[in-house]
């Protein structure tokens, strides 16, 4: 396996074609092209590496590369030569307009590529297909068909998401099949390739002090939180038709929830990684209606300007009952986590903007400082807190007393604030993702069964709010959320930190 960005002598032996399929779109443009961009600029791609934007809209090379430069930054660094690097990249981005499902404009972008690839006849290509579900497999069909490398290999990243349900899904997998083995299939979660995410076996796995404490005996409920102070803006189409559930909770909740309470992997392989998520998610018991709480954000005026409700998206049907707020309590029926009810919460247009994983610890049995100072044993609970974003770091709520003569007890941090302690800037979740996809390292990438039971579980409640049509609770755009959420903590016995 040719390993990039790691062994320089390798960089000029293969030539590696990277195709953006979708690439007049949002995602191409926020996400992937800065990515690839900060990867050239770090020296993580090869010598003979070219990128090809491929969609139906007709533009030219020049307007292409307008395109993308639009939307590249220098945030690695403020070196001078940053216009210099972004003028070398952009001299390498090229695009082919074409139609998804025919063979013959793959293979014209396939001899545009072997031209890029020439002198040598050996080229990888990477498809990364940044499209709307409905045309991944016409697409898959047309490029392994028309555009797949001769002797290198052909890899293709699929963005989520990955069907609406389990026979969704299982139809959309079955039709890939048909033109990918599955070690060509790069299923992306970009949740997993979080800095933090990645942190997380190693805070359990290298450290002593955490994996004793990782289970029932000690661990009294776990809470994935996700929240953004933004509304659907001009996603209300795709989102409508997911929700979300689907959107967040069933993917890039469920994920951190898998790699949070699987057991010790046999190695860091990735077939071993995804084999103990895989049991994780078995485990699981199926989400019930009673444990899941439904909202949907409404207006709301404030200081004379209005922030404008879910409904007020042109692209959402007027009556439509499409969560953008869901928090539902799931049960991992093992012998590590039995009865620990882990809550996964996601919301749009809510007051702040975090992703975070809160561990609440039980109580001290037999607290000394209870009788002696009245300490509140709820809030004085310890609580490992991982903020993955932003302002990333993790911090440990401890019992400290306060100096001096007296005895008085404080509840502070033991805090590692990523931008206190190290300088380097975090990589994009997207930049970690491609490369490990160039490398052929599969371990962040979800495997074909982890989806099948994830569906799985999140199926039958999804159905039943479908065909109950149960009404989302409505909050307010930049408030904390529908109260519900704070009934289904407490019928668990959680407080949400
Ligand atoms: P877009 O809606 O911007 O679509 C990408 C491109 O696909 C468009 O520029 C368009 O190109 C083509 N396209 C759009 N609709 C259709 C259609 N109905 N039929 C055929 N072609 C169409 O998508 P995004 O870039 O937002 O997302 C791409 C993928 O990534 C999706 O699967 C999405 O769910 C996923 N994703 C997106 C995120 C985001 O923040 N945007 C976040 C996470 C995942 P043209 O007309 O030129 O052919
Ligand atoms: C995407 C969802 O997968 O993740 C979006 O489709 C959401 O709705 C986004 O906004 C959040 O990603 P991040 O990295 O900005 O937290």
């Amino acid at each position: 396996m040719r390993v990039y960005g790691l062994q320089e002598e390798n960089w000029d032996q293969s030539a590696l074609s990277i195709v953006v399929v979708g690439a007049s779109g949002d995602l191409a443009k926020k996400k992937i092209f800065p990515a690839l961009f900060a990867l050239y600029y770090e020296k993580m791609l090869p010598k003979n590496f070219k990128i090809y934007g491929y969609a139906r809209s007709k533009m030219g090379d020049e307007e292409f590369r307008d395109l993308i430069a639009s939307s590249l930054t220098c945030r690695l660094t403020d070196a001078s030569d940053c216009g210099k690097k972004m003028d070398e990249f952009l001299d390498r981005c090229f695009y082919q307009a074409g139609q998804y499902a025919s063979d013959a404009d793959f293979a014209a972008l396939a001899s545009r590529m072997a031209e890029g690839e020439a002198p040598l006849e050996c080229a990888d290509r990477l498809f990364y297909l940044s499209i709307p579900p409905n045309i991944f497999t016409a697409v898959a069909a047309s490029a392994s068909k028309a555009a797949s490398s001769k002797c290198g290999w052909t890899r293709m990243i699929v963005e989520k998401p990955f069907g609406r349900d389990s026979e969704s899904f299982c139809a959309l997998s079955d039709e890939l099949y048909r033109h990918l083995r599955e070690d060509q299939i790069y299923r992306i979660d970009h949740y997993l390739g979080k800095e933090l995410i990645e942190n997380l076996t190693v805070l359990r796995f290298a450290n002593l002090v955490f994996e004793p404490l990782w289970s029932r005996q000690y661990i009294r409920n776990v809470q994935v939180i996700f929240s953004e102070n933004f509304g659907t803006e001009g996603r209300g189409g795709y989102f409508d038709q997911y929700g979300i559930v689907r959107d967040v909770i069933q993917n890039h909740l469920l994920q951190i929830l898998a790699l949070f309470a699987m057991e010790q992997p046999a190695s860091l392989d990735a077939e071993d990684i995804r084999n103990e998520k895989v049991k994780v998610l078995k485990s699981m018991a199926q989400v019930r209606l009673e444990d899941v709480v439904v909202g949907q954000y409404r207006s709301r005026t404030t200081r004379g300007s209005t922030l404008p409700g879910y409904l007020d998206d042109d692209t959402v049907p007027p009556n439509s009952i499409t969560p953008t707020f869901a928090a539902c309590a799931v049960f991992v029926n093992n012998a590590r986590w039995d009865g620990v009810p882990f809550l996964l919460k996601a919301g749009k247009a809510l007051h702040s903007r975090v992703a975070e994983i809160r561990v609440q610890f039980r109580h001290v049995p037999g607290n000394l400082y209870r009788n002696k100072l009245g300490l509140d044993l709820d809030k004085a609970t310890n609580e490992l807190v991982i903020r993955i974003q932003p302002n990333e770091g993790i911090y440990l709520k401890v019992n400290n007393k306060v100096p001096g003569l007296g005895l008085r007890i404080d509840t502070t941090r033991l805090d590692l604030t990523y931008k206190s302690k190290y300088e380097a800037t975090l990589p994009d979740a997207y930049e970690r993702l491609i490369l490990d996809c160039i490398n052929g390292d599969r371990r962040l990438f979800i495997r074909n069964d982890e989806l099948e039971v994830a569906w799985e579980k999140f199926t039958p409640v999804l159905k039943e709010l479908e065909e109950r049509g149960v009404q989302p609770e409505l909050y307010p755009y930049g408030s904390r959320g529908p109260v519900g959420a704070h009934y289904l903590a407490a019928k668990h016995g959680v407080r949400w930190g």
